[in-house]
């Protein structure tokens, strides 16, 4: 690659946080940044303070790059600062967690209620035998339940490694004999798309695949009793056939007879708290490690001030706990904060592809954190879907995931914020634990597709390939590179679980002085950070390199086009040649006319050099199960190969269907 990225999109338009939002906001003055940038350790270390401590640390940091240590010689509890801090501050009656259901059921727990039923569930693990420093893997649906047993895993010290719904028996095996996990917690089923996945038959699978280390199988009840029926389905008979004696314990039976009562085990500062599985774009998963007090000072001071917590707030993340999105910023972050929450178990179109707009409005949510690929399918969709919904209690709107396209993000703003919530788009990674990125909504003014400026206290800049700091050079000039992280932060990962090599070679070894996240980004006159996607989606197009991500946004800001996924396919005379995967809105047709019209609005938007070669109509394009378009795949595809690894596909249909259209529309 040659030195820099180039940067080809401009965006110019800007949003002033509104005078009144600025005046209740938790962060309002723009000192706070020159403060932790001048001290960041006394800055985390304030924040470590608002946290309860059995024992207050020694020193804050040490740093032997690339491993950090915070807050040493530090005792806490994560369920502890939680839950139980808060019951006894008298807060017990506030609801926590609103537990809606895919069928319509809805669960509500108050924090006092959290704290007996996690109680119950530490004392029924430790009855199973769990103890501190054991691991459990958690395979259970996106609800209540599973927030507690994370809890329950924390509260006894037993560090958690959850695994997402939605992954195989042989994902389940993978992560559990990695990480020698003792238990595995899941539940009878879960309802997705209006149909009951039986996810205790998957983890039955998974143990006959072998899961070396697992003693006992905890199972919760989620679809009702076998036998019982929900809109037409009966619960499956989870107790009959794989059923192990000895082996699978009901909560039923270890859970709901157990004591309210369990002690808090303190730990350390820098016991783990949980391991979470990432699969990059290649290779085997890796279980990236986070320990207790650093992560929970991270994700509980930038919940504060990113999402601007008030008492009266019922904050929504859609991500799945199987996620580190659901992990910082549905349990730690806000329950850290006493905060009242929205968890959903279903899908977005189930009854109607009104269902996220309708939660809102039936609960009131006022703050709402989701994916910029969930807001891309919402305009696909329509606007009728949120035009039919009361949304006047949001005030706040976040952005996760990947970039969002300036498109994508207007939308947003007009058509779910009413044109009066701030939008703070956030980034950050499974590694870095916490926000990294992020406008404070009370302070920074947003600009539609930058993540604005670092987190205070983080030492966010651009690198040349060679290692230059381009960021510091900004004399007013936009520079295009490497994003790194120049010092530790407190919810770094400690490591890869298992693989000491692995961890230095893929974050540490790329430069001398900073940790290599992996992404492209540009900074511009302003100092705003753009990001571009992962280094590896990067084009090299006749000698300039082109971000996927800007030819992605200039794709979908054609009015037609509701989602694009562009890679760079190989070419003999340019090196590589751009291929666009167009996904047209409902009310236009895929016509030749259309395409070329499409191809001539990149050139005028970016310049001709980004003009794709090919514009292949598609109905989808392939991504993870969180959401993440699958260029590797893509590449493939438009080159012709035998497919690589499909296992993390959330949709295998797609690519089947895309090979054809490919081949039928290439050209
Ligand atoms: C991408 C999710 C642009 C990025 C929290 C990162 C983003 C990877 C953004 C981490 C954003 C996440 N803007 N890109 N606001 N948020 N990303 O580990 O490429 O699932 O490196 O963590 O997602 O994904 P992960």
């Amino acid at each position: 690659m040659s030195e820099t990225i180039e940067t080809l999109l401009t965006e110019t338009r800007q949003f002033k946080p509104s005078a009144e939002f600025t005046s209740t906001a938790n962060a309002s003055s723009e000192d706070i940044y020159a403060q932790a940038e001048a001290d960041p350790e006394g800055w985390w270390a304030s924040w470590a303070e608002k946290l309860d401590w059995y024992k207050k640390w020694d020193t804050v940091l040490e740093w032997n790059r690339p491993f950090a240590k915070w807050f040493i010689g530090g005792k806490l509890n994560a369920c502890y600062n939680c839950v139980d801090r808060h019951v006894s501050a008298g807060m017990g009656d506030k609801i926590a967690l609103i537990g809606d259901g895919e069928p319509g059921d809805i669960r509500n727990f108050t924090y006092s209620q959290v704290k007996d039923r996690v109680s119950q569930i530490s004392n029924g693990l430790k009855a199973m035998g769990i103890g501190k420093g054991d691991i459990v893997c958690l395979y259970m649906p996106m609800g209540p339940e599973l927030a507690m047993t994370m809890l329950a895993c924390a509260r006894i010290g037993a560090p958690h490694s959850v695994i997402f719904g939605g992954f195989t028996a042989e994902s389940i095996a993978d992560r559990a004999n990695d990480c020698g996990a003792k238990a595995i917690v899941t539940s009878d089923g879960t309802w997705r798309r209006g149909k009951i996945v039986e996810l205790k038959k998957i983890v039955d699978q998974a143990m006959e695949l072998g899961c070396h280390t697992v003693k006992n199988v905890l199972v919760f009840e989620r679809v009702g009793a076998p036998g019982t029926e929900t809109n037409g389905q009966a619960a499956p008979d989870y107790n009959q056939g794989t059923w192990v004696e000895g082996r699978d314990e009901r909560a039923a039976d270890v859970v709901d007879t157990a004591s309210t009562d369990c002690p808090c085990e303190e730990m350390d500062a820098e016991d783990l708290l949980f391991i979470l599985y990432t699969s990059g774009s290649t290779g085997k998963p890796k279980g990236i490690m986070h320990t207790t007090g650093g992560y929970l000072t991270g994700v509980s001071a930038t919940s504060k001030l990113v999402f601007d917590f008030k008492d009266t707030d019922v904050f929504w993340c859609t991500a799945d706990c199987g996620w580190i999105t659901g992990h910082s910023y549905v349990v730690y972050g806000p329950m850290s904060n006493c905060v009242t929450q929205v968890m959903y178990e279903g899908a977005p179109d189930t009854p109607g592809k009104d269902r996220f707009w309708k939660i809102i409005e039936q609960h009131g949510v006022s703050v709402l954190y989701t994916a910029p690929t969930a807001i891309r399918t919402f305009m696909k969709w329509g606007e009728e879907y949120p035009n039919g919904c009361d949304l006047s209690s949001l005030r706040l709107l976040g952005s996760v995931g990947e970039p969002i396209n300036p498109e994508a993000w207007m939308w947003y703003h007009k058509v779910i914020g009413n044109e009066k919530c701030p939008i703070v788009d956030t980034w950050w990674q499974t590694e870095t634990g916490g926000i990294m990125i992020t406008p404070l909504p009370g302070i920074v003014s947003t600009k539609p597709g930058s993540a604005t400026r670092p987190f205070p206290g983080v030492g966010a800049t651009i690198y040349s390939e060679e290692g230059v700091d381009l960021g510091a050079n900004s004399d007013g000039k936009e520079a295009g590179g490497l994003l790194v992280l120049k010092r530790p932060w407190p919810s770094m990962l400690r490591g890869i679980w298992g693989d000491e090599d692995r961890y230095r070679d893929v974050y540490w070894s790329k430069f001398d002085d900073a940790y290599f996240a992996g992404d492209g980004a540009k900074r511009d006159a302003d100092g705003f950070f753009w990001l571009l996607g992962r280094v590896d989606d990067i084009m090299l197009v006749s000698g300039h390199n082109i971000s996927t991500m800007e030819v992605e946004s200039a794709l979908v800001d054609h009015p037609a086009v509701a989602e694009a996924a562009v890679i760079g396919k190989q070419h003999e005379v340019k090196g590589q040649a751009i291929a666009a995967f167009v996904i047209v809105k409902a009310g236009y047709e895929a016509t030749d006319e259309l395409r070329k019209e499409i191809r001539m609005h990149v050139g005028q938007k970016i310049g001709p050099v980004a003009r794709p070669d090919d514009l292949i109509f598609t109905a989808d394009v392939p991504k993870t199960r969180s959401g993440k378009i699958m260029r590797r795949l893509l590449r493939d595809i438009a080159e012709g190969r035998v497919l690589g690894d499909t296992t993390t596909l959330a949709d295998p249909n797609v690519v089947a269907s895309l090979q054809t259209e490919h081949d039928k529309e290439g050209q």
